[in-house]
This record gives structure tokens, C-alpha cells and sequence, in this order.
């Protein structure tokens, strides 16, 4: 049987060969925020991707709220990024940069002593990490001025030009899981009076400003937007959802982005997420969440998406498409070196192949001859 998951598809001046997309993966292996070799073997070893959208990469250093997350906002981060898509154009891959602000989600110890910034000033409920990875309770963040807001924009803008100049093939704006975007989009986290806050219009404005912004610097089709319409994460809330959201996708339509890529959720009317931005957005949508080979493959079929997003499954499985189109068994996860470490649970999942090779040289090590 043929599978849609392994149709290629035309994404703006892409051309994607599959519709097995990486989704984005923090992993906090880019020591000093520079992104290294070992991490150009990771992205290269998954160039079979349809596309590869990278981990979230903070385009200012007050953008950071975990350890070793890489950035893109100096030279050295530009040079390390730019050994990594070289790396995966080499294994004849695709690859954009996820451009990440995290808002309150971090702590004053990543910026000698200054409080996160946020666009009010609400603690999450929760704990974080501090630089020197002692859990502690989150602070409460300070407030942009209105005025700032616009600097905040302009540092998308600037690490959207870096990724250009670090070679990637488009970038990703990440508007989901209750980082900054998030946190201007969604009522529970904005509780603003200027015309950042208030009405769903003025919440969307960040988001859109950023957008423009990005598109300013690139062409709009390799520019994609990720939101999780609906989601909790990082204590996160949003009165209505449907409205924000719908209100979002119909704003960002004219934009002819990439794409629009959404977290898979239910959302209070009891529809998909994928279903709900079908209708919203008119244009190329992502889907990831919860996916795999079959329920990716029925989305397809159903219209919901173009491209399906696999996190945990790609992290994994390096060929992930391949496993797909011989209907492979996976390797599993060990989420205990998701965040963190070294060449262990990251560069060391091994491919079908040489997952076979392994098996036949036990073999023919064995103590039976026949
Ligand atoms: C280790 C790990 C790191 C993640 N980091 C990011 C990230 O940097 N940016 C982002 O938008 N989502 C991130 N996510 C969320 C994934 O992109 C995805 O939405 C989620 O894992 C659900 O997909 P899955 O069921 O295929 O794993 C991360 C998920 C995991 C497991």
C-alpha cells in the first residue's frame, strides 16, 4: 500500500520528498548556547526528514530560560549553526530554524540578576531551572513598556536575518507552549491596557508584528508559524481559545506563509486542533502531537494536514521515514536523555540497518554453526 506519508510535496520553493516532518526538539547539548559538531551529526543523521524545523534557538540572550539551549543572535552561534545545514544539505536534506523568545519562562540567574520579561508581570505556578540547574520556584517576570515591544520585534527580525546568514532553508516562528508569543496571544497571560492587550485583536498584535518582521527578511513561503491554540502548558490560559486562535490563523492567512504548524490538542468545543485550523487557515498546515505512522496516515487521508510532525519518534529513529515505508519496528525513547548530556540518547539511536548489521554479527559471533 502506498502511504501519503511518503508522497512529496511542493513547500513554497521546497521540495519536500516525504510528509514526515522533524518537529522541533529542545535537547540542551549546545554548550555556552553554540551550537557544535555533535549536534551537526544529530541534525544529519535525520535528513531524511521531509523537513527538519530545529530545535527552539533563543535570538537574544534574554530569550534564554533553560541551560545550553543554542542562540542566534552572535557570530560564533551564526558559524556553529552554519557547519549543521551544511551538514544536512550535504545528506541532501531541508532544515529551518525554530526562533524562540521565552518570555517568563526562565530566570534571572541567565541574565546577571534581571528579571524575565513578559508581557505582564504573572508568575507561572511551577518550578524552573536555574543556569546552574537548581530547580527553584518561578519569579515573577517584569512587564515590557509598551515602547520595548518593538526591540523585542526587531530581535526576531535580526535572528531571522542570522539564520539566512547560517544557511538555513527557512525558519520557524514559535508562537506555542506558553513562550513569549504564547504569553501575548492567550488572556490568561496578558493582562496589558495598551494596544499589545485587551481585545483578541491587540493580543494578536506581537505575533503578527514578528511575523511581518520575519517576512520582512525572508519570503514569506519559507517562513512558517507555530501555535498551540488551546494549550496549558507552562501554565498557560486563554478564555476562548476558538476565538484567539481562529482570530490568529484568519490574520496570518494573507501572510501566504510555508506553513502554519499547530500542537495537536481538544479544544472546549471537542474538535481537533488539526481540524478546527483547516478551517481557520487557508494554507499548508503541520500537524504534530500524539502522531504516529497510522494516525499521521489517517490525517492525511482526511484532509486535516499536509505534513504530519513527529517529535518523540524522530528523536528515536534517525530514518523514521524509511521505518515508515517498510512498516519497521521503532526503536523506543529514553526520555531520561531528552535534556541534556551527551552522544548517549542522542547521536547513538541506531538506523535499521545498522540495527540489522548488529544482529547478524551477533550471530555470526555466536557459539552455533549450522
Ligand atoms: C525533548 C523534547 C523537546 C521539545 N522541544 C520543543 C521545542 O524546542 N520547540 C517546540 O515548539 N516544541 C518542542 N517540543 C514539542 C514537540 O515538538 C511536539 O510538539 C511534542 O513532543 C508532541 O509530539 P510527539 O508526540 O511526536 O512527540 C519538544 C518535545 C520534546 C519531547
Amino acid at each position: 500500500m502506498s502511504l501519503h506519508l511518503l508522497e512529496p510535496y511542493s513547500l513554497g520553493p521546497l521540495r519536500l520528498p516525504n510528509r514526515v516532518v522533524m518537529a522541533p526538539m529542545t535537547r540542551n547539548r549546545a554548550q555556552g548556547t553554540i551550537p557544535n559538531d555533535r549536534m551537526a551529526t544529530y541534525y544529519r543523521q535525520r535528513a531524511d526528514a521531509g523537513l527538519i524545523i530545529t530545535e527552539a534557538t533563543q535570538v537574544t540572550p534574554m530569550g534564554q530560560g533553560y541551560p545550553n539551549t543554542p542562540g542566534i543572535h552572535s557570530d560564533a552561534q551564526i558559524d556553529g549553526w552554519r557547519h549543521i545545514t551544511e551538514a544536512v544539505h550535504e545528506a541532501g536534506g531541508r532544515i529551518f530554524l525554530q526562533l524562540w523568545h521565552v518570555g517568563r519562562i526562565s530566570h534571572s540567574s541567565f541574565h546577571d540578576g534581571a528579571r524575565p520579561v513578559a508581557p505582564s508581570a504573572l508568575r507561572p505556578t511551577g518550578q524552573t531551572f536555574t543556569a546552574e540547574g537548581e530547580q527553584v520556584p518561578y519569579a515573577t517576570p517584569r512587564a515590557l513598556d509598551t515602547d520595548e515591544v518593538p526591540t523585542v520585534v526587531d530581535q526576531y527580525r535580526e535572528g531571522a536575518a542570522n539564520a539566512k546568514a547560517a544557511g538555513f532553508d527557512g525558519v520557524e516562528i514559535h508562537g506555542a507552549n506558553g513562550y513569549l508569543i504564547d504569553q501575548f496571544l492567550q488572556s490568561g497571560t496578558n493582562q496589558r491596557t495598551d494596544r499589545y492587550g485587551g481585545s483578541t485583536e491587540n493580543r494578536t498584535r506581537f505575533l503578527l508584528e514578528v511575523t511581518a518582521a520575519v517576512t520582512d527578511v525572508w519570503d514569506a513561503d519559507r517562513v512558517g508559524v507555530r501555535l498551540s491554540p488551546g494549550g496549558t502548558f507552562n501554565d498557560m490560559h486563554d478564555d476562548d481559545p476558538l476565538v484567539t486562535f481562529g482570530y490568529a490563523a484568519e490574520r496570518l492567512t494573507p501572510f501566504d506563509l510555508a506553513y502554519l504548524h499547530v500542537v495537536e490538542n481538544e479544544l472546549p468545543n471537542g474538535a481537533p486542533v488539526s481540524a478546527f485550523m483547516r478551517e481557520a487557515y487557508d494554507g499548508t498546515l503541520i500537524v504534530a502531537g500524539g502522531y504516529d505512522r497510522e494516525s499521521g496516515e489517517e490525517a492525511l487521508q482526511q484532509g486535516r494536514a499536509d505534513l504530519i510532525g513527529y517529535a518523540r519518534y524522530f528523536l528515536a529513529n534517525p530514518d523514521l521515514p524509511r521505518r515508515f515505508a517498510l512498516d519497521a519496528p521503532l526503536n523506543e525513547w529514553d526520555q531520561s536523555t531528552f535534556y541534556g548530556g551527551g552522544a548517549e540518547g542522542y547521536t547513538d539511536y541506531p538506523t535499521l540497518d545498522e540495527a540489522t548489521a548488529d544482529t547478524v554479527r551477533t550471530e555470526e559471533d555466536g557459539p552455533v554453526r549450522e
